[in-house]
């Protein structure tokens, strides 16, 4: 049987860590760190998060705004509000919860950010620097996978890994990660054949596509680690992209959901924050 790979305790080390350095920059310098979070509509799984990240920041003494503008929002009303928290020196990180309204354009709202505060790592030179190996604002879900994969011990270089999922906050960040730490990476989606026979090669499986249980127990090589992005509620209960009962009897080490990824996307938010302040504010 696999190992459980606790992305919750693993969140909760990091945000300790962290804690300990805000309140040391806070003694230094008399500021603590903002993140700025815009929430449109009233999408319940969206709300749910933004309140977890709400929550969150005040765990680790980062300050934090939410903005709740409602559904009939113009892209103008929006584009307005983030040109304003642009401009605000007191605001590090600004977050806009996706997804937005289907009226609004998501890309356009993401590059009017100030890359130097794009603490999601949405914006396109953020996604450009990632790409080329620069140092950039790292997306916080593929930030936090690499952290899981790293806390098992497995070593990256050469191993095979494959990604199922190609959307731009999780599946192409991630296959970049992996690709930067020398991994041979494969990046599947709905329109891949044979996934099963894809997957079986893989020694790294990165499950990212929102459909629960894609990912068969029988499809995992033995000995893989296995992470399970997916989030999917049905009725009331998260669901996982991975059959992972099955999944558990072939697999290393596995993420379970909830308690694997999803705390960890926090916990790489309140970082991506907290470097934003010392890159931007503090210096
Ligand atoms: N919706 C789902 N995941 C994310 C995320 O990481 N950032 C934002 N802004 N919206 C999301």
């Amino acid at each position: 049987m696999a190992n459980i790979i606790d992305g919750k305790a693993r969140a909760k080390e990091i945000r300790i860590a962290l804690k300990k350095r805000v309140l040391k920059q806070q003694e230094l310098t008399g500021l603590l760190p903002c993140l700025a979070v815009v929430l449109v509509g009233d999408n319940p799984a969206s709300a749910s998060y933004v309140r977890g990240k709400e929550q969150m920041c005040g765990r680790v003494s980062i300050e934090s705004r939410v903005y709740r503008l409602p559904e009939e929002t113009t892209q103008q009303q929006l584009l307005d509000l983030v040109d304003e928290l642009n401009a605000d020196k007191g605001v590090d990180g600004i977050l806009v919860q996706l997804p937005l309204p289907k009226h609004i354009d998501t890309l356009t709202i993401m590059d009017r950010i100030d890359y130097r505060k794009d603490v999601d790592g949405f914006h396109v030179v953020n996604a450009g620097k990632l790409m080329v190996g620069e140092k950039g604002f790292v997306p916080c879900t593929p930030r936090g996978i690499i952290d899981l994969i790293k806390l098992t011990g497995t070593e990256i270089a050469g191993k095979n890994a494959v990604v199922i999922g190609r959307s731009n906050i999780v599946g192409k960040p991630v296959a970049m990660l992996l690709m930067a730490e020398n991994a041979t990476v494969t990046v599947c989606h709905s329109k891949t054949q044979n996934l099963g026979d894809v997957v079986k090669n893989a020694d790294i499986v990165v499950a990212a596509i929102g459909r629960p249980g894609t990912i068969k127990g029988d499809m995992i090589k033995d000995g893989a680690v296995v992470i399970d992005v997916g989030t999917t509620a049905v009725n009331g209960v998260l669901n996982g992209d991975v059959e992972f009962e099955e999944a558990a009897k072939h697999a290393s080490y596995i993420t379970p959901v909830p308690g694997g990824v999803g705390p960890m996307t926090i916990a790489m938010l309140l970082e991506n924050t907290f470097e934003a302040f010392m890159e931007y504010r503090v210096k």
